[in-house]
C-alpha cells in the first residue's frame, strides 16, 4: 500500500514553469555567455540552436515520455516500462546518483550567491576598490565555516521548498520565481541598453566570428545544450511522472527549450553589454560573476540596484534548478522506502548537504587533495556532468527510440509513424542523439 496518493501538477503551466525552472540555472547565466564569446559568437549560437533541436529536444521528449507513461521515479520507471530487474534501470541509477552529486556542489555555489546577495543588500561593494572586490571572493573561499554556512543555508531553502511537495512546494515556487526571474532580466536589459557597449555586445553575440570556430565548438555547444536542459539524470522523468495529461509532451519540450534558450541569450546580452562598456573580456565561470561583474557594477549608475537585482536573478535561477535535483532523489526515496515524503526530504537533503562539505572545503582546507590534477569539486563535477549525464542521456534515448520504439513515438506525437514528425523523432532518438552524446562523452575523456 502506498502511503500517499501520487501527486500531480495542478496545471500544464505549472509543469512548464517547473521544467523551465530546472533548465534555467547557473549554466545559463555564467556559462553560456562565456562559451558563446569564446567559440565564435553568432556561429556558436547557431550551432547551439541546432543542438537543442536535434539532440536536446529528442532526449527531453524521451525523458518526459518515460516519466509520464510509467508514473514512477527515474529508476523504477524502466522496470515498469520494460520488466522487473530491467538492465535499462542503469540510466536511472546513474541519474539519481548524478542528481545527488550535482546538487551537493551546486548548492556550494548557491551558497556563494547567497553571500553575494547578502553583501549587496548591505552595500558592501560600493565602498571597495577593484582590488578589494576581487579579494572578496578569495576571502569568502578562504573561510571554510562561511562557505559551509551559506551552503547549508542554500540547501535549507531547497529542502524548504521540496518539502511542500509537487503542487504546494515545487509548482507553487516555480510559478512565483520564474516570472520574477523574467522581470529581473527585462529590467536589467532595459538598464544596460543605455550603456555604450550594448550594441557591441549584441554584435559580438550575434555576428559569427569564424576565426574562433573549431570542430570542438560543436561538441561544446552540444554539451552546454545538454546540461542547460537538465537532461540525462532523470529530472524530466521525475517531473514527467507527475503529468496528468501526457498528450502535452511535445509542446512542453518545445516551450521549455525556447524559454531556456531565450534566458541564456538575454543573460549573454546583459553581461556582454556591461563587460564591453568597460573594454573588458567576458571571463569564465566564477571569475565573471563574482569578480568582473561586481567591479563593473560599482562603476555604473544605480550600482546598488543593479547588483541586488543581478544576485537575486542568480538565486532564483539556482534554487529552481536545485529543487529539481533534490526532487529526483526524493521521488526515488519515497517510492523505494515508502516512508513519509517530508521525512525523506529532510534526510535526503541533509545527507546531500553533508556530502557537499568536501566540495566546500576543496577551496580552502582541502585544496591540496587532488586526483588526476583535479580538486574535489572539479572531480565531482567531472564524474557527474561529464560522465554520468551523457551515459544517462544515451541510454534514455536508445531506450525510447529502440526499446519502446515506434509505438511510443506514435503515442507521444499522436500521429502515425509514417508522419514526417514521428519518423523524424524516431530517428533522432535512435541515431542522431545517442551518437552525438557518445562522441561528447568520448571527447570528455581525451580533451
Ligand atoms: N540546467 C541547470 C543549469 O543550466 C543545471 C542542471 C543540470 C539542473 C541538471 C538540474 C539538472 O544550470
Amino acid at each position: 500500500m502506498d502511503l500517499q496518493k501520487r501527486p500531480s501538477w495542478s496545471s500544464q503551466i505549472g509543469l512548464v514553469m517547473a521544467a523551465a525552472g530546472s533548465a534555467i540555472g547557473l549554466g545559463n547565466i555564467w556559462k553560456f555567455p562565456y562559451l558563446a564569446g569564446d567559440n565564435g559568437g553568432g556561429f556558436f549560437v547557431l550551432i547551439y540552436l541546432l543542438c537543442v533541436l536535434l539532440v536536446g529536444i529528442p532526449v527531453f521528449i524521451s525523458e518526459l515520455f518515460i516519466g509520464a507513461s510509467s508514473k514512477k521515479n527515474a529508476i523504477k520507471a524502466f522496470e515498469v516500462l520494460d520488466k522487473p530487474k530491467s538492465k535499462w534501470q542503469i540510466a536511472g541509477i546513474f541519474g539519481v546518483g548524478a542528481a545527488a552529486i550535482i546538487l551537493s556542489y551546486y548548492s556550494v555555489i548557491g551558497g556563494w550567491v547567497l553571500d553575494y546577495e547578502f553583501k549587496s543588500i548591505f552595500n558592501f561593494f560600493s565602498t571597495k576598490t577593484d582590488k578589494e572586490v576581487t579579494e572578496a571572493l578569495d576571502n569568502l573561499l578562504a573561510t571554510p565555516w562561511l562557505v559551509i554556512f551559506w551552503h547549508f543555508a542554500f540547501m535549507a531553502m531547497t529542502i524548504g521548498i521540496v518539502i511542500g511537495g509537487i503542487e504546494k512546494g515545487i509548482e507553487k515556487w516555480n510559478k512565483r520565481l520564474m516570472p520574477l526571474l523574467f522581470i529581473v532580466l527585462l529590467v536589467l536589459i532595459f538598464r544596460v541598453m543605455f550603456e555604450p557597449g550594448f550594441l557591441k555586445g549584441l554584435a559580438f553575440l550575434l555576428v559569427p566570428n569564424m576565426s574562433r570556430v573549431t570542430p570542438n565548438c560543436v561538441l561544446v555547444a552540444c554539451g552546454q545544450a545538454f546540461f542547460s536542459l537538465s537532461l540525462g539524470l532523470g529530472v524530466l522523468i521525475t517531473y514527467g511522472s507527475y503529468m496528468k495529461d501526457s498528450s502535452k509532451i511535445i509542446r512542453t519540450s518545445f516551450e521549455v527549450a525556447i524559454l531556456d534558450t531565450i534566458v541564456a541569450l538575454m543573460a549573454a546580452v546583459i553581461i556582454f553589454a556591461i563587460v564591453f562598456s568597460f573594454g573588458m573580456n567576458p571571463d569564465k565561470g566564477p571569475g565573471l560573476v563574482f569578480v568582473t561583474l561586481p567591479i563593473l557594477f560599482n562603476k555604473m549608475f544605480g550600482s546598488y540596484f543593479i547588483s541586488n537585482l543581478f544576485f537575486l536573478l542568480l538565486i532564483f535561477a539556482a534554487i529552481t534548478s536545485s529543487i529539481s535535483l533534490l526532487e529526483v532523489v526524493v521521488t526515488f526515496l519515497t517510492e523505494y522506502f515508502n516512508w513519509e515524503r517530508k521525512k525523506l526530504t529532510i534526510i535526503g537533503g541533509t545527507l546531500i548537504a553533508l556530502f557537499g562539505v568536501p566540495s566546500a572545503l576543496s577551496f580552502n582546507l582541502w585544496n591540496k587533495v587532488t586526483l588526476f590534477g583535479m580538486g574535489i569539486f572539479d572531480i565531482l563535477d567531472f564524474i557527474s556532468s561529464s560522465i554520468f549525464l551523457p551515459v544517462g542521456g544515451v541510454v534514455i534515448s536508445v531506450f525510447y527510440g529502440w526499446k519502446l520504439g515506434k509505438k511510443a513515438v506514435e503515442a507521444t506525437t499522436g500521429k502515425p509513424i509514417a508522419h514526417f514528425f514521428s519518423i523524424t523523432l524516431l530517428w533522432l532518438t535512435r541515431i542522431v542523439a545517442p551518437l552525438a552524446i557518445l562522441i561528447m562523452l568520448i571527447h570528455n575523456f581525451i580533451k
